[in-house]
């Protein structure tokens, strides 16, 4: 089977491959809208639509001013000047951009489902077969759909079965080209990525449509770094390069409880392994725990599908990496609750950064809101500063968090109301009115700028002791220290 695959590849080479020249994008999210973006401004030939239900988002990307762009990331609002209303457009009709486009990317949400068969582990991918219905619904030619989302393995069987049901003369080729752009980096990985993958049917007009794709991706990647696998190994490679990347996280995290126990130094071992080349040094930075929105469901996707099929062994290995991860976050906050003579009730503890990572203003899955949402059952007061995100999207991500805890350390807690909350959390524009008077500060993200702060001012005006928890370890001890600070970095004794 694969043998004629491979020999057929080959002919295709000579064969006069379609010219794509209409794409469009059903969701203009943290990847539709990066990736269309860089499409566009890289294949000015191509009329790239990105399209989204939600007209507020739509609004937004077509927003004159660039700095109101939904979706912040570095280089994003220079690649959107380039071709916006060029060859790039924003636009909430999706049945016009499904009709006039030769490829359409499906790349809408595939949360954890929160209901029903396979709750709080399954992917829900009903936004993905919602977008099948209406591209078969309007379809009037032949269409290339790609999964861009990340989705179950075998997922393209079932849109396919739901586009094939609509008895027009129509052929659709569904092809995986799973997104592997890391948050905070999306276009400089969109624009050197270390590798494409599209995975399509391994017959004739299957591997006629990956080689469009190819075609559009070769305007600016090199046909070597482009693979082209069958469907399966494509859908099945975006969560293991996820679990994978999550499982390196979760490994130096309890690597990092281990060494405050023992006196080692977290950063020290992670060097020191690091320089292995079988081990590498990426991903071996020790913090509160990952976040996103992506890790955690695409660890839980995986699991679930190894129970499905039957593998609870496997499923098992898999599990542990979300509880370690777990664990970690409730390590941070207990520690905090410790050190603060066993209750924060009352206590002013000032966050620093609210975003999973630096460079977003992506809350998804942040660790940040774990972390209060266990100081707040102890009634502490959170005072929030996060250079992106705003005070909505904080109340949002709490509130919603009441009623979806996930994990054994949280969910047992009260479920609070809004407007409690308020009362306890305060967000602020500005870093030293958020540090006055505070008894503690918890960085939980990585933004650059909390490094050069004033922190002898940041200090003078704390209650005292001043003790602060960097869960990023991005501050430097012996000099917080001498300032006067208690200082406590992950890992680190
Ligand atoms: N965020 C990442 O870093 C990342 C990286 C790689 C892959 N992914 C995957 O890409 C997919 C999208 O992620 P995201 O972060 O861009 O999500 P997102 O929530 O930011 O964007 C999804 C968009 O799709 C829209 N949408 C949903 N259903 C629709 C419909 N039927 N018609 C029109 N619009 C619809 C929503 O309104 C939303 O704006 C997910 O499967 C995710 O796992 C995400």
């Amino acid at each position: 089977m694969e043998f004629f695959a491979v020999k057929k590849i080959k002919h295709l080479k000579y064969k006069q491959m379609k010219k794509i020249t209409n794409i469009c994008c059903i969701g203009a999210g943290y990847v539709g809208g990066p990736t269309m973006a860089v499409i566009a401004e890289k294949c000015p030939h191509i009329k790239v639509t990105v399209v989204d239900m939600n007209e507020k988002r739509i609004a937004d990307w077509n927003d004159a001013n660039l700095d109101k762009l939904p979706i912040y990331e570095p280089g994003l609002k220079e690649v959107v000047e380039v071709a916006r209303n060029r060859n790039l457009f924003f636009s909430t009709d999706v049945d016009d951009a499904i009709r006039n486009a030769e490829i359409i990317f499906i790349s809408v949400n595939t949360p954890t489902k929160t209901y029903g068969v396979g709750k709080g582990m399954a992917a829900d991918l009903k936004f993905v077969e919602l977008c099948a219905r209406q591209i078969a619904k309007v379809a009037e030619n032949d269409k290339i759909i790609v999964e861009k989302s990340t989705i179950p393995v075998r997922t393209a069987s079932a849109i396919h079965t739901i586009l094939k049901a609509t008895g027009k003369d129509v052929d659709f080729q569904v092809l995986s080209n799973p997104e592997f752009l890391a948050e905070g980096t999306a276009v400089s990985d969109l624009h050197n990525p270390d590798r494409i993958l599209i995975g399509g049917s391994q017959d004739e007009k299957g591997l006629e449509a990956i080689e469009c794709l190819v075609g559009v991706y070769n305007n600016w990647v090199p046909r070597d770094r482009i693979i082209t696998t069958n469907v399966w190994s494509s859908e099945l490679s975006k969560l293991t390069a996820n679990a994978f990347l999550a499982q390196r996280v979760s490994s130096i995290n309890a690597i990092s409880a281990l060494c405050e126990k023992t006196g080692a130094n977290v950063e020290e071992v992670a060097n020191a392994i690091g320089r292995d080349s079988r081990i590498g040094a990426k991903f071996l930075k020790s913090s509160v725990g990952f976040g996103g929105s992506c890790f955690q469901k695409d660890i839980l996707n995986l699991v679930y599908l190894c129970n499905y099929f039957n593998l609870p062994d496997v499923a098992e290995y898999w599990m542990q990496v979300v509880k370690m991860n777990d664990y970690q976050k409730h390590r941070f906050a207990k520690n905090i609750i410790n050190t603060l003579f066993n209750t924060v009730s009352g206590k002013k503890i000032t966050f620093l950064g609210w975003a999973f990572k630096k460079d977003t203003n992506d809350t998804r899955e942040t660790a940040a809101m774990y972390v209060a949402d266990e100081l707040l059952q102890d009634k502490a007061e959170i005072h929030v500063y996060d250079p992106k995100v705003s005070e909505e999207q904080i109340y949002a991500d709490l509130e919603y968090l009441q009623t979806h805890r996930v994990g054994h350390f949280v969910e047992q807690g009260d479920v609070m109301e809004l407007s409690e909350i308020k009362k306890l959390v305060k967000v602020h524009k500005n870093p030293y009115d958020a540090t006055k008077n505070a008894h503690a500060i918890a960085i939980l993200t990585e933004w650059n700028e909390f490094k050069a702060y004033d922190w002898e001012n940041i200090y003078k005006n704390m209650l005292k002791p001043a003790f602060l928890f960097d869960g990023r370890n991005i501050t430097d001890k012996n000099n917080l220290n001498e300032i006067g600070f208690e200082i406590y970095h992950i890992g680190k004794a």
